[in-house]
């Protein structure tokens, strides 16, 4: 985004008299900033995306909510999660590390990028904690 900023900071403000091809180049050259510098965001290679975590969740939702919130007694609750923890628990099923069928199974067929954005989403949703 600083990227991006900076490079919007050097456009001229008045400049009405540019011909319209290089308007268009000039916007090319902003969007592939843009996503340029969203890939090298600190923390992870790949940006995660939390509204494609949404549409990669279907396998999850009988166990685990489209909510994160546990459908059933042996299911964790997933929402609001530490979203490294999430990514973690994931490899760590997928690789056998962790043991336990279902999830041995539902993780064998996530890329890194849909660990991501999955744990993206899952740790985005907001939770109220009231402490007894
Ligand atoms: C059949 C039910 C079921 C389905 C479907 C399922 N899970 Fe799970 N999930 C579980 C259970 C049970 C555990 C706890 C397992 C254990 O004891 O390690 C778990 C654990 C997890 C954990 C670790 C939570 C923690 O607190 O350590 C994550 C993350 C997770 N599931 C994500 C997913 C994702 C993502 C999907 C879909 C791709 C999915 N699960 C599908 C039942 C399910």
């Amino acid at each position: 985004m600083k990227a991006s900023k900076a490079a919007l900071a050097g456009v001229p403000k008045s400049a009405p008299a540019l011909p319209k091809g290089k308007t268009m180049k000039t916007i090319h050259a902003l969007v592939l900033l843009g996503a340029f510098s969203g890939c090298l965001g600190p923390g992870s290679a790949e940006a995660a995306d939390a509204r494609a975590g949404r549409q990669k969740i279907t396998a999850c939702q009988a166990c685990h909510g489209l909510d994160g919130l546990s459908k059933n007694p042996e299911s964790p609750n997933l929402a609001g999660q530490i979203e490294g923890y999430l990514v973690k628990a994931m490899m760590e099923y997928r690789s056998g590390a962790r043991k336990n069928e279902s999830m041995n199974i539902v993780t064998k067929d996530l890329s890194e990028q849909d660990m991501a954005d999955i744990a993206a989403y899952y740790s985005s949703i907001e939770i109220d904690v009231l402490p007894p």
